[in-house]
């Protein structure tokens, strides 16, 4: 069992919050930058990091390209430097609000980066501490599909706030996903809830939801029993404007989705305020019994 308070909690960071699946191409980055922006539109200081080296979106999504050929190099200052003054420290991008870092932003769009998967950790751990992300309410990691590198070493090393997991309504995709609950359930990061994404299309014409995709009718006890923070419908703007750089939340904040999305980050900011209540009545407990042993002494 891993201790949660042997990790390190990364300082100047309110909550760190990860989104994930085990499954590829569900919408995880969209609803990273889609909540990201809408925490930073309530007024929080939020910061996203994009934990895809092999397929990092982020760029795309706020509308940073690097087009074939464009010459980049970055060297990284160390990660153990973890004193390393801020000066010293990468600039995170600021867009719509909120300060982004991605390894998107060193290469060019169809450039590829190739670590090997323990590598990915590292990396994480490196754009954690030499990017300098000042003092945030909440930072938001993209992460890549699947239970492995950087995820392990996230979970593994820093005190995760919460995750939350974003599925599509089939089967195949919850099968994955439930994995990725596992992972997090054993690693003992609080889960906060799922987003079940592409879940219909709004008809244009009557409002009502078409279901595109059919449910799974399968039982998931280990996704089915976590709360479901709010279903996204399919929606063609979304795609078209939101890997344009301009997400939804930004370039149709009434539209439904973005509705969806707003309420999402409002659910995250009440669940959050509620672990923190807990984790201080925690440690009001755990210094309780010294109390008690100290009474003892004297009576004694
Ligand atoms: N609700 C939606 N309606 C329409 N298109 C969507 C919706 N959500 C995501 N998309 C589109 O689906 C594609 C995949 O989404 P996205 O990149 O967010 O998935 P991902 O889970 O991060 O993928 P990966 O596993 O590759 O990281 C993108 O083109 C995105 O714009
Ligand atoms: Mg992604």
């Amino acid at each position: 069992m891993h201790q949660r308070s042997r990790r390190e909690r990364l300082e100047h960071i309110g909550a760190v919050l990860v989104v994930g699946s085990g499954k590829g191409g569900v919408g995880k980055s969209t609803v990273s930058v889609n909540l990201a922006i809408s925490l930073a539109k309530t007024g929080a200081r939020v910061g996203l990091l994009d934990g895809d080296a092999y397929g990092p979106s982020i760029p795309m999504m706020v509308g940073v390209r690097k087009r074939v050929g464009a010459k980049s190099e970055a060297i990284l200052p160390l990660a153990e430097r973890r004193d390393l003054a801020a000066e010293k420290k990468i600039q995170p991008l600021l867009r719509y609000g909120v300060k982004l870092m991605s390894v998107g932003f060193f290469i060019g769009e169809e450039q590829a980066v190739a670590p090997l998967p323990d590598a990915l950790g590292m990396l994480m751990r490196q754009l954690l501490f030499s990017v300098n992300w000042g003092e945030l309410d909440y930072l938001i990691i993209d992460l890549p599909p699947g239970t492995s590198e950087p995820q392990a070493t996230l979970c593994r090393e820093f005190e995760l706030s919460g995750a939350l997991l974003v599925t599509t309504p089939q089967d195949i995709a919850r099968i994955d996903t439930a994995k990725a609950v596992t992972m997090f359930q054993r690693m003992s990061v609080p889960i906060l809830g799922v987003v079940q994404n592409m879940a219909g299309l709004l008809c244009p014409h009557c409002g009502q939801m078409v279901e595109i995709f059919p449910s799974s009718a399968e039982p998931r006890a280990q996704l089915d029993d976590l709360p479901l923070l709010g279903r996204i419908p399919l929606d063609p703007v979304a795609v078209t404007n939101g890997d344009k750089g301009y997400p939804i939340v930004v370039s149709l904040a009434d539209s439904p989705v973005a509705m969806v999305f707003s309420d999402i980050s409002a659910q995250i900011v009440q669940r959050m305020t509620l672990l923190q209540h807990a984790q201080d009545a925690d440690s009001e407990t755990e210094q309780e019994p010294d109390r008690e042993e100290d009474s003892d002494e004297r009576e004694a």
